[in-house]
């Protein structure tokens, strides 16, 4: 049995899908347990980049099987749209299970997490007005509408017809904005439901009997642990569990079936979205990082806010998801830097802290306690192996092992496939 977690220990976009689709040739399951189209994972094949949202990494292996789990929330209209990229781009989807649990994205869903945004004024938490929140919501008020309903026409009609009772007066009275027709409503989800029936299962049942089989599992998180529900940066955060923990609920098995909980940790830090940011750059060395690492959201295109390394974060992220491992990614972008900083703890109110705090007015007063480092001038796009690496670069890493008790056991040093180097062996 084996079974490994890949999981983002920053504020997402760490590069959990290159590592994924890396890892899936691998293994033989690969399941997203939480979230949404709200994430945006990026594969590179060749000269080929895919943008994913709601289907897992593995998904470029024509003989493994993806698995959208319980625990995430699905828009029936971006699924779609998603399966006819990747068949037009040659990518044919077969082995695909869409959990029967699985909880509905529906139409007034998106447009509630658009005027709640408008509403919030100075406080908007910059979502991606996808219906993230808005679903997971209903979900956790026992109002939601489940993939398996799908398969039940009579009762798919009656919930909608009472979901838009309640959400056409929310939406009227509250919102001053216009109501849904149900007959439409219905119309819609029952043509895209044909679409996707093929698909459905029992994605638990599936898990645990690969699991029983021997079989290799991967289980790919959305967002990052500093956007997680409970342990993120509340209220900037998703309305999810992306932390390995999240794993167990969202894909249904037991947490004694998790051998290997992966951190996916990029080389310095980036944020979409706002909220508090200790060791965030403003300057040029921020600009300059941006633009060498391409830094703008795969979901929503905006530009990603930059700072040095947090190693609070990263040893925060292994305490809440027991990381056993990291995979370092974009090292490659902090080529021709003559000095790095790596956030090594918190300064507050004179204080020093080395834990991260729950407390946003604390954290956004911190600042950051940074540990320089000499950079390295060479491309490092094209080494074979971890042994190629400028000495400055090894130190770097050496560094963030020490300070994090975590060995690094991936390096990548570039988008493409063969830009992944294994240290240690993961499965
Ligand atoms: P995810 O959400 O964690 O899957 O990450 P994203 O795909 O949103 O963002 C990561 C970005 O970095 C993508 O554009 C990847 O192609 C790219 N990328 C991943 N690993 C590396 C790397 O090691 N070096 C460089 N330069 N780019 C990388
Ligand atoms: P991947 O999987 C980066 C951020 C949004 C916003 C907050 C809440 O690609 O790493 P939501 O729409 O989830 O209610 O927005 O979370 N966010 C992400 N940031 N990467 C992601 O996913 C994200 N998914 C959500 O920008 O700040
Ligand atoms: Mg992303």
């Amino acid at each position: 049995m084996s079974s490994v977690v890949i999981v983002g220990t920053q504020w997402g976009d760490e590069g959990k899908g290159k590592i994924t689709d890396f890892l899936a040739e691998k293994s033989d399951v690969i399941t997203r347990y939480q979230g949404g189209n709200n994430a945006g994972h990026t594969v590179k094949i060749a000269d080929k980049e895919y943008k994913l949202h709601l289907i897992p990494s593995g998904i470029f292996y024509p003989d493994k099987m993806c698995v959208l789990g319980n625990g995430m929330v699905i828009d029936l209209e971006a699924l779609i749209s998603e399966l006819d990229y990747l068949e037009e781009n040659g990518v044919t989807v077969k082995n695909l299970i869409i959990s029967d649990r699985a909880h509905l994205i529906m139409p007034y869903h998106k447009v509630l997490d658009e005027l709640d945004e408008e509403r919030r004024d100075q406080e908007k938490i910059g979502t991606t007005k996808k219906g993230i929140g808005p679903c997971y919501m209903d979900k956790a008020a026992r109002k939601g509408i489940r993939v398996c309903d799908l398969l039940e026409p009579e009762i798919l009609k009656k919930k909608i017809e009472n979901s838009l009772k309640e959400k056409n007066q929310l939406l009227d009275r509250v919102y001053d904005s216009k109501a849904f027709d149900p007959d439409k409503m219905v119309a819609d989800i029952t043509r895209y439901a044909e679409r996707i029936k093929p698909f459905i299962g029992d994605s638990s049942y599936y898990i645990n009997t690969a699991l029983e089989n021997g079989e290799k599992l991967l289980f790919e998180g959305a967002q990052g642990t500093l956007l997680d529900l409970d342990h993120g940066t509340y209220p900037f955060v998703t309305s999810s569990n992306p932390v390995a923990g999240g794993v167990c609920i969202g894909a249904g098995i037991g947490p004694t079936n998790i051998t290997n909980v992966l951190g996916v940790l990029k080389a310095y830090s980036t944020r979409v979205g706002d909220g508090p940011f200790p060791s965030e750059l403003k300057d040029d060395i921020g600009d300059k990082i941006r633009e060498a690492g391409g830094e703008f959201g795969t979901t929503t295109g905006r530009p990603r806010r930059i700072g040095w390394l947090d190693l609070v974060i990263a040893r925060y992220a292994k305490r809440v998801s027991g990381l056993d491992q990291i995979a370092l990614t974009l090292l490659d972008v902090l080529s021709g830097f003559e000095k790095l900083k790596l956030c090594v703890a918190y300064k507050y109110k004179g204080e020093t802290l080395k834990e991260f705090p729950a407390s946003l007015e604390v954290l956004s007063k911190c600042e950051p306690v940074l540990e320089e480092l000499p950079g390295w001038e060479e491309d490092i796009t094209g080494i074979e192996s971890y042994d190629d690496l400028p000495t400055n670069a090894k130190n770097y890493l050496k560094r963030i092992e020490e300070i994090c008790s975590v060995p690094i056991s991936v390096i990548s040093v570039g988008p493409g496939r063969d830009q992944t180097k294994i240290i240690k062996d993961i499965f």
